[in-house]
């Protein structure tokens, strides 16, 4: 029996926060529903986030509400603050993340707020998302090195995910904000990190700024986890951390997983077609080395 690798799309999100210029609500609509069709079966749709801080996103709850919600997947969105979980629960959101990082400089810029603030905060979103049956997964960012403060020690990664599970967190999403990641400084990681949580919620979230992040998901799969976040076309980045380039893109990681032998239910095609369309449209070079690969051998 092949295992089963979860990939959770983080490009509606993730991918497009950065983008200087206006996309479209209905570009972005269809590029999720088109997503829809992959198989993927988790698709972080948007960011209930204000639009002073991530203007690109600000017309989340129009794009929340008309996607068309295929019942086999789930669209958590980005929460940072009761504000946005209160209209998040209005339109009935099933799913939500919530952030933090061990980085006080990283929380500042990003949150406003310490790091210890920042759990309170998930300690109030929790709860109340967990009365309205809302499941929480939690970000941790700069877990493998931080714009600001450089290095960040495994134990303080470690002890905000413990916090974040005792808070009701499900599952714990990894991210090298930054992509300064390597195999080895990814093991230590998630080594540590397992002594007290369990793989299964254990996820992780590679930005490729250094061309690292095949790599290390690999590593990653070598260590036992099995949910990977990834963006279509490699599209991504935090206005809030300078060198948070774009995610690792969905192509490859489904390319990789599908030479192992790992089962993911999703098609690569489909993924490459709605990759293709968004590069389209951003007019953006696609990250995708697969979809490249494809399109050049697809021309011959
Ligand atoms: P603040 O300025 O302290 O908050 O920021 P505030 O409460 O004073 O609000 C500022 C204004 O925003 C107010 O409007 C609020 O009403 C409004 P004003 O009174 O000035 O007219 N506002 C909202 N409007 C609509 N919906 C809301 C909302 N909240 C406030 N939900 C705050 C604190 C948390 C709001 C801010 O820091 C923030 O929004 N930060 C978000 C930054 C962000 O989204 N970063 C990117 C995502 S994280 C990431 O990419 C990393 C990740 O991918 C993992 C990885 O790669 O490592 C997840
Ligand atoms: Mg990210």
């Amino acid at each position: 029996m092949e295992e089963f690798v979860k990939i959770v799309e983080v490009s509606p999100r993730d991918g497009l926060q950065n983008e200087k210029e206006m996309i479209p609500t209905a570009v972005k609509i269809d590029f999720i529903n088109q997503l829809s069709n992959t198989g993927l079966s988790v698709i972080e749709a948007t960011s209930f986030v204000s639009p002073k801080w991530i203007p690109q996103l600000a017309d989340h709850l129009e794009v929340y509400t008309k996607i068309n919600k295929n019942p086999a997947v789930q669209y958590p969105v980005l929460i940072f603050n009761n504000q946005g979980l209160e209209n998040a629960i209005q339109v009935g959101v099933k799913d939500i993340a919530v952030f933090t990082t061990p980085s006080e400089a990283f929380c500042r810029r990003n949150a406003n707020c310490t790091v210890e603030e920042s759990l309170q905060r998930i300690q109030t979103l929790a709860t109340t998302a967990l009365e309205n049956r809302i499941r929480v997964r939690g970000y941790i960012s700069c877990v493998l090195g931080c714009p600001f403060e450089g290095e960040i020690s495994v134990d303080k990664v470690c002890d905000v995910a413990d916090k974040l599970i005792d808070l009701g967190c499900d599952e714990i999403s990894l991210g090298d904000t930054i992509g300064v990641g390597t195999p080895g400084t990814v093991e230590i990681l998630l080594k540590t990190m397992q002594k007290n949580i369990s793989r299964e919620k254990i996820a992780v979230h590679f930005h490729d700024t250094y061309g690292q992040a095949l790599a290390n998901i690999y590593a990653a799969l070598q260590n036992g986890i099995r949910i990977i976040d990834s963006s279509v076309a490699g599209i991504g980045g935090c206005p809030y951390a300078k060198g948070a380039t774009g995610n690792v893109a969905t192509e490859d990681v489904l390319y990789l997983l599908n030479g192992l032998k790992f089962r993911t239910d999703v098609d690569l095609d489909k993924v490459i077609s709605s990759g293709r369309f968004i590069s389209n449209y951003l007019q953006r070079e696609n990250r995708s080395k697969v979809s490249l690969a494809l399109m050049g051998k697809n021309n011959d």
